[in-house]
């Protein structure tokens, strides 16, 4: 079981949660974990994921990584949030109602904004136009409530520019023209994706378990390559991979038979285990890590809290290109993995724009 008080003595800095909230109630049967990582930086954003799991410790266990991740996220994001994220137990398409969602609402509520709320799996955007009907505290909202929509827009445009910079480090050129790109999983954001690399000049190849996915975009591209299934696109010769389906697509066997010498995709977590960014690294794959480069949907939604404007979020979610080639550098400066460099990055922005805190304002009480 993860550690919630970690000690003084905690070998990560992230390791330890501010606030971890189990929310019942029992006539709509509702059960939920909020976990608070860290306000550092502004209220935690992070987004509710509805689902039948297990245990309830697994969900808390669940719940604890994902906030963590939220912060880490949020902070190279550059957004004034901290980060959360929230766990309701239970198969969405059987116990799912409006007062199961409603209840829900009312707890997020009570946190009185120190947890702001989004979808994630098993939610979506009408099940935030629920839970705000009693909470003020929710993003990821349908464009008729003020909300941006879609979240998968901003993330392949995202994991474009982090593509782009990572062309920039390996070739000399922030373009992918001319280059074979690997896309594994064209759903919602896979398929923008292969949209922004054609556009660009780039050769794609994409492979799907879900053949209406394909068809998708085989209608839309006539053309286009299509790999039997992800092990043979990994094999296949490819300059860049990209993992946009489910996590933990880069484990030992995968990282043997990369053939691409850039990884870069938008699918969460895709490192299967701690020690394979130290492979890629000696393999000489260069690795763009994957809460840097998929910022663009929490950089969307964040957008929400002050009134969704498209183009200042997508202003926001292009910084993602050079927060990549900064990750690279710092990693060869320290002689680290990329993914070492973005977390002591994201640590650095917490410490020191959290550390401001510290200077009193007109109105700050202190007790
Ligand atoms: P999606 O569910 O729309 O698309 C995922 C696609 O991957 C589906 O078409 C599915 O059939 C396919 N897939 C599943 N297993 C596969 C396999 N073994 N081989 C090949 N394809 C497979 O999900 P979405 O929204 O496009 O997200 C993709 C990834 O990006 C996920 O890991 C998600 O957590 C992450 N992400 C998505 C964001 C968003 O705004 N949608 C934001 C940040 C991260």
């Amino acid at each position: 079981m993860h550690r919630i008080f970690a000690s003084e003595s905690a070998a990560a800095p992230g390791d330890s949660h501010e606030q971890v909230v189990l929310c019942h109630d029992r006539d709509s049967g509702l059960k939920a974990v909020i976990a608070i990582h860290s306000t550092a930086l502004g209220p935690a954003l992070g987004g509710t994921r509805f689902h039948a799991y297990a245990s309830e410790e697994e969900a808390v266990q669940d719940a604890l990584n994902l906030a963590r991740g939220m912060s880490y996220k949020n902070a190279l994001a550059g957004l004034d949030l901290g980060g959360g994220k929230a766990v309701i137990i239970g198969d969405p398409t059987k116990v799912k109602t409006e007062a199961l969602l409603r209840a829900y609402g009312r707890f997020v509520q009570s946190l009185g904004g120190r947890y702001v709320t989004a979808c994630d799996v098993g939610t979506y955007v009408a099940d935030m136009d629920v839970i705000a009907r009693e909470c003020d505290y929710v993003t990821g909202r349908s464009p008729e409530y003020g909300g941006a929509g879609d979240s998968s827009v901003l993330t392949a445009f995202g994991v474009f520019q982090a593509m782009r910079a990572c062309a920039q480090r390996r070739w000399g050129a922030p373009t992918l023209a001319g280059r074979r790109v690997g896309v594994a999983g064209v759903g919602k954001v896979g398929h923008y994706l292969v949209e922004h690399l054609l556009e660009d000049g780039a050769t794609v190849v994409v492979t799907d378990v879900n053949q209406a996915a394909l068809d998708r975009v085989r209608t839309a591209h006539p053309g286009i390559e299509v790999a039997a299934d992800a092990a043979a696109l990994i094999r296949a010769d490819l300059d860049v991979y990209a993992p946009c389906a489910l996590g933990g697509a880069l484990d030992d066997a995968t990282v043997a038979a990369l053939t691409a010498s850039v990884v870069c995709g938008a699918a969460n977590n895709q490192l299967a285990h701690p020690g394979v960014e130290k492979d890629l690294a000696d393999r000489g794959v260069l690795y763009a890590p994957d809460y840097l480069v998929n910022a663009g949907g929490v950089i969307q939604v964040a957008d929400e809290i002050e009134g969704f404007v498209f183009e200042r979020a997508k202003a926001k979610a292009a910084k993602i290109f050079d927060t990549t080639l900064e990750i690279f550098a710092r990693a060869e400066a320290d002689g680290v993995p990329p993914a070492v460099a973005a977390d002591r990055l994201a640590e650095k922005r917490m410490a020191d724009i959290g550390r401001l805190r510290s200077i009193l304002l007109p109105g700050d009480r202190r007790r």
